[in-house]
This record gives C-alpha cells, sequence and structure tokens, in this order.
C-alpha cells in the first residue's frame, strides 16, 4: 500500500495510510485565521466531472474514483473544523446521484479518522457549509447531518423567506455578499466563527469563488493517468480570475498500480495583484 514520494527530491516510498494526515492542516493557521484547502481527482486530460449516462447529472467518473484516493480525500475531511460544500451537491443527493462526501469513518477501513479527530480534539464530524444564492437546498437532505452544526452561506440577493426557513430550523444563515457569496467576506465570517481548518470539496464554481478573492490557502490535486476525452465535462474552475495565481508544488507522489496510476499533488497557492495588462487579460472572455 504504499506511494512513491518524486518532490521533495530524495524521498522514498511512503505508506498510503496517514500519508496526509501528517500535514496538520488543523494546525496552520495563525492566531485568528483559517487555512482554507481543496481537493480534487482529475483525469490527465483534466476532467473533474462528466455527464452521467442518461445525460442529466454531472458525475465524477467511475472509471477515475478510487479507493486510494477516497483514503486521502478522507484523511483531508479528518483534519478540517469545517466542510464547503455547494448547494447542487445536496440536490444532487437528493436525487440519488451523489454519494455521501461529508461523513468520516462509514467504511471499516476509515474508523480510525474518528479515533484520530478526537486524539486531536476535534468533534467527531466536522461542521458544514452550504454555499447557494438560490436556497434551493433539499432541508431533508440537510437533517441527515444531525451529528453536526450546519451552516449556510449566501448573498444579501436571496430569499429572505427561505432565509428565515433555514434558521428556523437550525442552520445559521451566514450573509457574504451582494449578489453572489464573495470569497473574502466568507472566510472572513467563518474565522469570525473559530473555525481553524476549512476543507473545500465543492465543484469549480465555489472553486473559483474562493480563488477569485484569493481565499483559498492550498490545493490538493489527484492525477489520475487516464484520459477520458468527451465534451461535456467540468474542470477544477472556470471564469476570469482577477489576480494571477501561482502554485508552488509542495510534495507529489506516484501510486504505480498494476491497472491505473494516479500523482497525489499538494500546491501552495501565491496571489499576485495583477497589473493593467494581465488585468485586461483576465476579464475578456
Ligand atoms: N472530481 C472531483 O474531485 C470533484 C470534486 C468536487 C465536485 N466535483 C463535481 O463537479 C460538479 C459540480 O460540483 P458542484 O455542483 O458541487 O459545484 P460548484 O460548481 O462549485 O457549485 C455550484 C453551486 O454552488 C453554489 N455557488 C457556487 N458559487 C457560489 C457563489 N459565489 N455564490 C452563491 N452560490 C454559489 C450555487 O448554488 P445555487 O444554485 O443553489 O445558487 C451553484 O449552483 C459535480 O458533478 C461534482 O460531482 C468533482
Amino acid at each position: 500500500m504504499s506511494v512513491q514520494q518524486l518532490f521533495p527530491p530524495g524521498g522514498q516510498s511512503r505508506a498510503l495510510h496517514g500519508l496526509y494526515l501528517n500535514n496538520g492542516l488543523h494546525r496552520l493557521a495563525p492566531e485568528n485565521e483559517i487555512f482554507i484547502y481543496a481537493n480534487y481527482i482529475a483525469s490527465l486530460d483534466g476532467r473533474i466531472a462528466t455527464l452521467s449516462d442518461d445525460g442529466h447529472e454531472f458525475v465524477v467518473p467511475a472509471s477515475i474514483a478510487n479507493p486510494r484516493d477516497w483514503r486521502l480525500y478522507q484523511e483531508l475531511a479528518a483534519q478540517s473544523d469545517i466542510m464547503l460544500t455547494s448547494a447542487r451537491y445536496f440536490r444532487q443527493q437528493a436525487k440519488g446521484c451523489s454519494q455521501d462526501l461529508l461523513s468520516l469513518g462509514r467504511e471499516e477501513n476509515s474508523t480510525d479518522l474518528i479515533m484520530w479527530r478526537q486524539q486531536q480534539g476535534l468533534q467527531p464530524q466536522p461542521d458544514v457549509l452550504v454555499i447557494s444564492a438560490s436556497l434551493d437546498i433539499p432541508p431533508e437532505q440537510l437533517r441527515c447531518l444531525n451529528d453536526r452544526q450546519v451552516l449556510i452561506a449566501t448573498c444579501t440577493a436571496s430569499d429572505g423567506a427561505r432565509r428565515a426557513f433555514f434558521e428556523r430550523q437550525g442552520y445559521p444563515v451566514l450573509l457574504a455578499g451582494d449578489v453572489r457569496v464573495d470569497g473574502a467576506l466568507l472566510r472572513r465570517k467563518l474565522c469570525e466563527r473559530g473555525y481553524r481548518s476549512a476543507y473545500m470539496v465543492a465543484g469549480p464554481e465555489v472553486h473559483h469563488t474562493l480563488l477569485a478573492a484569493g481565499a483559498l490557502d492550498a490545493l490538493f490535486l489527484t492525477t489520475h493517468l487516464g484520459l477520458l476525452g468527451g465534451e461535456a465535462f467540468h474542470t477544477i474552475t472556470y471564469g476570469a480570475l482577477l489576480q494571477s495565481t501561482q502554485l508552488q508544488l509542495e510534495s507529489l507522489y506516484l501510486d504505480q498500480q498494476p491497472d491505473s496510476s494516479q500523482l497525489f499533488a499538494r500546491y501552495a497557492i501565491r496571489y499576485a495583484a495583477a497589473g493593467p495588462e494581465m488585468l485586461a487579460l483576465n476579464v475578456v472572455e
């Protein structure tokens, strides 16, 4: 069950179990700050989701999802105070199109993560924050998460009656933007609530929301060494980025298996203020 360390160079074989748990992401934020990280699995041609067989929903292709990456996904979840996801995830769940991505320790080989959290002084399950402008969130899906606090982040343009409905149900609503949730405001609201680490597990739109505001600290990216092709797909982000966003490789592991291989990369995200030419380039669609 080992992987080969490629970066930093000179590394040796490392056990898959514990590979990301050792990152200590829940302890990285300076006082009164938060460390926000995202994680994706993509094919070598950059697809994170393709259309389901019935053509109705975008889903993570079964040919790239795999238990070894899933273990690392959960190790990242284990280090979070809160997981950030989208309303669309809950809508997909209500249609039975998405597996449970928010609960730790459901499988026998991940119960150690609940114990690990307890040893670290963390509650058994991370809280959950749902990002939505429409507030079209199936309440019965939120009720499944009755073992932790669920919050909703939305904008002031959202429906006031829906906001009041969710507040009455016990889900605090954070207003973090005018017509869309703004990544920087959201980050501040999370800090104010005392969260120190947040794991973003939504798709390209929420990723863009954080990147555009310079609010994401790190990206974990699994590249599954297969090509998917096709014309309808999602990549890890889209939309203009008003800052020059550079990634710096922090670690890279090769997981070479007889039938399929993958690379596990961790990047730090560095934002540089864009000059006028760069800004002009970025805003042209
Ligand atoms: N391969 C992978 O690792 C991976 C990881 C994550 C997701 N995915 C896939 O990617 C696809 C898309 O995922 P997703 O639907 O979770 O992602 P998304 O594109 O990030 O989220 C879309 C929804 O989030 C809300 N939203 C996003 N940004 C917002 C903002 N700034 N303000 C207000 N609301 C905002 C909106 O909800 P409302 O419509 O309610 O306003 C929007 O419909 C799915 O097929 C998923 O399976 C793949």
